[in-house]
């Protein structure tokens, strides 16, 4: 999960990490508001900044400096709804403004390839360091870091020599770096990177911009990492479905689709869209509409929540429910569709195809030729079945 820079500074602050004055806000009004209590600590200037997960929001008009809080407000009033790479501003941070010497780079990443982690540091940020990275690669230093001991006091002196930092600033530097790390650790980030650090005319350092990675994987040991989920712009079929613990993702057609595993998953997108196009023609995209992977367990009450989310997206005019029993046995799955559609009743109103195939396949076929569900189909073939998905879609789609 990418975090709000807005976030990312309260994550800094927390730590120690040295920043600016800054709160977010929502409206115009709640902008001026802000303005007014940060630029009376900061001399009057405040900055307005837009709050989106990309790149490059000063380039795009989404980062302004404002002398009152009127011309905050105003500035606000630009940047509210903005789009920027196609993100939409919903958000603005007020940040008192600073007054900046020199811009610098750090950061701190999980470096994949070379199964370690990495720092990286320049004398020139504020620039798009893409673009010094390849330009003029000496201009960056790169110093691994071992996860063991990560970034204590010695490491921090190796990356700011490295980085030929001016002697006034290095001890700060270093301080500030050693709590970036922190931050890199103990919120299990792969990512902590602060463009511009920023020397201020007083001799300051100041964490300016901040962007975290956070690992999703290690969301287990932060409960309160939740809280920083962006609820505004998350699907909520994608929302209830996490909540359930399923793995869904929304697309676009009209073939809702229920699989387990992976791979299973990509080659069933694959197939219905390659029937999908049989059976579509202008306005009619009998293509998957979304995935649900339910992974090992088939039971009535997953297979429940699975149909319920996939039956909640009104694009889906059919489902295709393509299980191979390895771990999971299909007469498992079998009984877990019947049972999900007793208890969806009414509810459940498109039909359905399905494929088993594997673990115990003639006991789930039969399981559901026993059930003879007006709704279901069951089809021996995962193309077969794509095909009938589509086509009940493309029918379904024509009325
Ligand atoms: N609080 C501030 N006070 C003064 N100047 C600022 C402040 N925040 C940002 N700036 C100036 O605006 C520039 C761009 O800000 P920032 O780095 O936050 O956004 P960005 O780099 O355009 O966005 P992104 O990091 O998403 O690409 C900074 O390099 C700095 O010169
Ligand atoms: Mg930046």
């Amino acid at each position: 999960m990418d975090l709000f820079e807005y976030q990312a500074r309260d994550m800094f602050e927390a730590h120690g990490v040295p920043v600016l004055a800054g709160i977010v806000a929502e409206t115009v009004e709640e902008a001026r508001a802000a303005a007014a209590m940060i630029g009376a600590l900061s001399g009057g200037v405040v900055v307005v900044k837009a709050q989106v997960k990309v790149g490059g929001r000063g380039k795009a008009g989404g980062v302004k400096v404002a002398k009152s809080a009127d011309e905050a407000a105003e500035a606000a009033a630009q940047i509210l709804g903005m789009d920027i790479k196609g993100h939409t501003v919903h958000k603005v941070m007020i940040a008192a403004g600073a007054q900046i010497e020199e811009e610098y780079y750090f950061s701190v990443l999980l470096d994949r390839a070379n199964r370690s982690y990495l720092a990286m540091a320049s004398k020139e940020g504020g620039v798009e360091i893409e673009v010094l990275a390849v330009e003029r690669p000496e201009a960056l230093a790169r110093i691994p870091v071992d996860p063991i001991v990560g970034i204590d006091a010695a490491k921090a002196k190796e990356i700011v020599d490295a980085a030929n930092f001016d002697e006034d600033v290095k001890g700060q530097i270093a301080d500030a770096i050693q709590k970036l790390w922190a931050v890199y650790r103990d919120e299990d980030a792969t990512l902590v990177e602060v463009n511009p650090l920023v020397k201020t005319a007083d001799g300051r350092i100041v964490a300016l911009d901040g962007k975290v990675t956070l690992d999703d994987n290690a969301g287990f040991r932060h409960p309160a990492h939740a809280l920083l989920e962006d609820q505004a712009s998350a699907d909520p079929l994608e929302a209830a479905a996490k909540a359930k613990g399923l793995n869904y993702v929304k697309l676009d057609g009209s073939v809702g689709i229920i699989g387990n595993g992976a791979g299973l998953m990509m080659s069933t997108l694959d197939c219905v869209a390659y029937a999908g196009e049989e059976f579509g023609g202008p306005g009619n995209h009998p293509e998957p509409a979304n995935f649900l992977d339910i992974g090992g367990g088939a039971s009535a009450e997953v297979m429940t929540n699975g149909l319920e989310i996939i039956l909640g997206d009104e694009q889906v005019k059919s489902v295709f429910v393509n299980v191979f029993g390895g771990i999971t046995s299909c007469d498992a799955v079998a009984n877990g569709i019947v049972g999900a559609l007793s208890i969806l009743g009414d509810t459940a109103t498109k039909p359905l195809v399905v494929r088993l195939d594997g673990n115990n396949v003639d006991e789930g076929r039969r399981i559901l030729a026993e059930a003879a569900h007006p709704l279901v189909t069951v089809e021996e073939t995962m193309d077969g079945a794509a095909r009938k998905a589509a086509e009940l879609a493309s029918a379904a789609n024509k009325n």
